[in-house]
């Protein structure tokens, strides 16, 4: 049986119920993370309850719980639903109240946890790769919030698997930032380079966990800006998302990135993350540097 968390409360999901009023429901005013769990222990969690927090602060809600109480919440989710590899979900919404654009006064936030099997990455992975394909990107200004109102990205992941790809890559003014569910790395001269942080793309936690195994084993890497003149030439390109790790992209507007195999600095980094996944299943979580 799956049991959620909805505001105070861990119950069965189908006695889970929240009002019609609910912001969440009517404007999409709220915002989510999503932390994956691998041996019953949740990953890169202080990262994840930061980043909430700031997604938080950014639409002007205060945090309705301490990282603490967030801890003992998402901890004790993960066990009720048997411990092992895990996908949470948590979205906390302003809350119901008769629709109105402006804030309501002293409306309690609707806060929500649930828990759903991590989905296996494609079994053919490391053979063939992924194919994606650039779209420009329709968002607004803040994609750093981690917002629930994805209708932009939902539209753009829907025309991309449309097109036979698994991801749309987005492109503003004329540079690429991330995609619509995952960052975006390249390699371009033996270097791995990803956008910096900024008001077009998520801080993404896999991003930077990727950047700090690159900075503890010695791989050249920099966050610069990266135009679709580099993304098309670039050797190796790669997509990244707390639930689908790290994906090489073997072929992009339906031509191959490099020699159209994962390439070998993916096949480094992808040994790396693994690695450092089992330190954290059997240790909890763990430095880089392992
Ligand atoms: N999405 N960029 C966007 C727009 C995202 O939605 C995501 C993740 C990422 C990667 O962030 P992270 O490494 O912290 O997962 C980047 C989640 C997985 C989702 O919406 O399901």
């Amino acid at each position: 049986m799956t049991i959620v968390y909805l505001n105070g409360e861990f119950l069965p999901i189908e006695r889970a119920q929240v009002s019609v009023l609910d912001r969440g429901f009517i404007f999409g005013d709220g915002v989510y993370e999503v932390i994956p769990v691998y041996g019953g222990r949740l990953f890169r969690l202080d990262q994840h309850l930061e980043r909430l927090a700031r997604s938080l602060a950014a639409i002007r809600l205060t945090n309705p719980l301490t990282n603490e109480m967030w801890r003992q919440c998402l901890r004790e989710l993960v066990t009720r639903n048997d411990g092992g590899d895990q996908s949470v979900y948590v979205q906390i919404t302003r809350g119901a109240a008769p629709r109105d654009h402006a804030f309501p006064k002293d409306v309690k936030p609707t806060v929500y946890a649930a828990s759903s099997p991590l989905k296996p990455l494609p079994a053919d992975l490391a053979e063939q790769g992924v194919a994606a394909v650039t779209l420009p990107d329709i968002r607004w200004q803040r994609c750093d919030i981690k917002a629930i109102t994805l209708l932009p990205n939902i539209l753009l992941r829907q025309q991309a698997i449309d097109q036979g790809a698994v991801e749309a890559i987005l492109v503003r003014d004329g540079a690429v930032n991330e995609g619509a569910a995952s960052n975006l790395f390249i390699v371009k001269d033996g270097v791995l380079v990803t956008p910096p942080k900024g008001p077009y793309l998520l801080p993404g936690i896999t991003r930077d966990l990727i950047l700090e195994l690159a900075a503890a084993h010695g791989i050249a890497h920099r966050e610069a800006a990266i135009s679709s003149a580099d993304l098309k030439a670039a050797a190796e390109v790669w997509l990244t998302s707390s639930t689908r790790e790290i994906l090489p992209v073997t072929r992009l507007d339906q031509r191959p990135v490099g020699n159209g195999k994962p390439g070998a600095l993916w096949r480094r980094m992808m040994g790396l993350y693994q690695d450092y996944k089992q330190l954290v299943r059997e240790r909890g979580e763990a430095p880089a540097t392992g």
